[in-house]
């Protein structure tokens, strides 16, 4: 029996309810800024991970060595799969989303950050804005996701914090909003001022952070006594920001325009707990969808989802691929009928999991802002609608990212060529890699395409590895990449200097440049020639 196509009434309310105490984020992060020990530290406050439980991503964790795919991440040091994590804190529900730290793979970020409704941006309080976190925060901007900024590692020397805000006005173009201010740094950090209440919020040490760190509310009054100079200093910058006008506008936070800053020392535990209040309170909760007419799908329709993320061989006992949902409107419940809306087939979820990590669980229902795993959903791309049977919808297609990194790739045992062309097949629909045919190439010689190189060996490693097809992939001159139409594309191959290839997905043509010099010019010497920019172009 289904209850849930096209939910209404009772269910309808229950849905609201539901979606109304979900918070659904990423951490985005400049490798190393401390995304792994902050994204711990939030399973400790939700009671997920107790005091000396492990991490998240255990460095030398003994499984890693059971999984090719954790061999390579391992080997890398870069964490190249998203997951996710689901936990508890107040009374709502928090879905955290992983993201590659490495700007190679933003793509795959891109696609993360579509099913997400805020994100945490962590810096090092030693180092402020670093490139990585300039190229994530171009996606989220891209995106219009609101944002709130974590400044960590305070327990170390770190910088002026004021220097800090305006390094993020300035190359960021967000505007800043401390919420909370350091009294101290280093050694000598001892808590945080709440500027909403002016109170200050002192902590106590714990060993390594394995315990959520004491706190203790104290009257400025005392502080003042207290604190010496350290709170003097803190103070006097506090009342310039008041002064400057720094005030937190919720409008302009969830248009992405300001970001509420909070300091902190993921290590410590300092300042975790008032982040995490900031994201139950501040970040929005699962709202309408747009779909691809632009039309609003409130979050108690019928059952809807979108796929973000599409991964084989999470585990290789099994071998199988994995299909990661969220869920954007309605109730999901495990076996329900659902659909494919762009293929039209019907999909069973009698196997649907919800994943922490790498562990996974069987899912028995799931709300919108949760993520859902379906185990060998084949067919399944990133960007895809699944639906409940009787409330069909679809979405924006999320777009590819302008490649700057080309391959030609070649299975070099021919006895393989089979497992070579559907282990492509494969690595292109889960957006490992982009893949380009030219006519000359053929099947048996493909262009990969990447925004980082980082991609290709995940590609090599998989076609070897999980495929059986030794490959080579030779290095091809092009650099950058435009779209093109067919009219267009008939006069570039009359061209020197210009490729033109087609997206192996969807068909789509771009014209390939060994040069950004010689795409300038050919623009200017052919005004009429269709060339346009893709997103995520440096
Ligand atoms: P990432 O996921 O963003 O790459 O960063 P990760 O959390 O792995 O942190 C990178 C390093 O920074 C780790 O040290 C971690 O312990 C440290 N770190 C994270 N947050 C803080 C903080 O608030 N204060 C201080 N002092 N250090 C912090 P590591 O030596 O590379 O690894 P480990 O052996 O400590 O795990």
């Amino acid at each position: 029996m289904s209850i849930h196509d096209g939910a209404d009434g009772e269910t309808a309310a229950d849905v609201r309810g539901q979606a109304a105490r979900r918070r659904t984020f990423a951490i985005i992060s400049h490798p190393d800024a401390g995304k792994t020990t902050l994204t711990e530290k939030f399973l400790l406050y939700g009671g997920v991970l107790t005091a000396g439980a492990g991490s998240v991503r255990a460095k030398g964790d003994r499984r890693a060595t059971a999984s090719d795919w954790m061999e390579l991440e391992r080997r890398r040091g870069i964490s190249v799969t998203s997951a996710v994590v689901q936990f508890s804190y107040r009374d709502r529900v928090l879905n955290l989303l992983d993201t590659p730290g490495h700007g190679d793979f933003s793509e795959d970020t891109y696609r993360v950050l579509s099913a997400v409704d805020a994100a945490v941006m962590v810096l090092d309080g030693a180092k402020g804005i670093e490139a990585q976190t300039r190229k994530l925060f171009e996606v989220c901007r891209n995106r219009e996701i609101p944002i709130v900024t974590f400044i960590n590692k305070w327990d170390r020397p770190a910088r002026d914090p004021l220097e800090l805000l305006d390094e993020i006005e300035d190359q960021l173009v967000l505007d800043p909003v401390p919420v909370t201010w350091p009294v101290g740094e280093g050694e000598r950090f001892s808590g945080l001022i709440d500027r909403r209440s002016g109170n200050f919020v002192r902590f106590a040490r714990t060993a390594g952070g394995a315990t959520t760190a004491e706190e203790e509310t104290v009257d400025p009054a005392r502080a003042g006594v207290e604190e010496g100079a350290a709170w003097h200093e803190a103070t006097e910058a506090v009342e310039l920001l008041d002064a400057a006008g720094a005030e937190l506008d919720a409008k302009r936070f969830e248009a992405g325009e300001l970001s509420p800053v909070f300091y902190g020392s993921a290590l410590t535990n300092f300042g975790v707990r008032m982040l995490l209040d900031a994201i139950v309170e501040l970040a929005p909760a699962p709202g309408a969808r747009l779909d691809a007419d632009d039309e609003p799908r409130p979050v108690d329709a019928g059952f809807s989802a979108v796929v973000f993320k599409v991964q084989s061989n999470m585990d290789p006992a099994h071998r199988d691929s994995m299909a990661f949902l969220r869920v954007c409107s309605g109730r999901f419940e495990r076996g329900m009928a659902v659909v494919c809306g762009r293929t039209g087939k019907t999909l069973a979820t009698k196997y649907a999991h919800t994943v922490v990590g790498r562990d996974r669980s069987t899912a028995e229902e799931a709300w919108p802002g949760d993520v859902i795993g379906l185990v060998n959903a084949a067919g399944l791309r990133v960007g895809d609608a699944v639906h409940a049977v009787a409330d069909p919808v679809r979405w924006t297609a999320v777009p590819s990212f302008a490649p700057s990194s080309f391959r030609v790739a070649r299975c070099t045992d021919t006895s393989k060529a089979k497992q070579f062309r559907s282990g492509v097949r494969q690595l292109d629909s889960e957006g490992v890699v982009q893949v380009l045919r030219r006519p000359e190439g053929g099947e048996s010689a493909p262009i990969l395409a990447a925004v980082g190189p980082l991609q290709f060996d995940v590609a090599e490693h998989r076609l070897r590895h999980e495929f059986g097809a030794p490959v080579e992939l030779a290095p091809a001159p092009w650099t950058t990449a435009r779209r093109t139409d067919q009219a267009s594309a008939d006069l570039l191959g009359t061209m020197s200097g210009v490729t033109v290839a087609e997206r192996a997905e969807g068909g789509e043509l771009l014209a390939l440049f060994e040069s950004p010099y010689w795409l300038a010019r050919l623009q200017s010497d052919h005004p009429e020639l269709t060339l346009e920019r893709l997103i995520g172009e440096g």
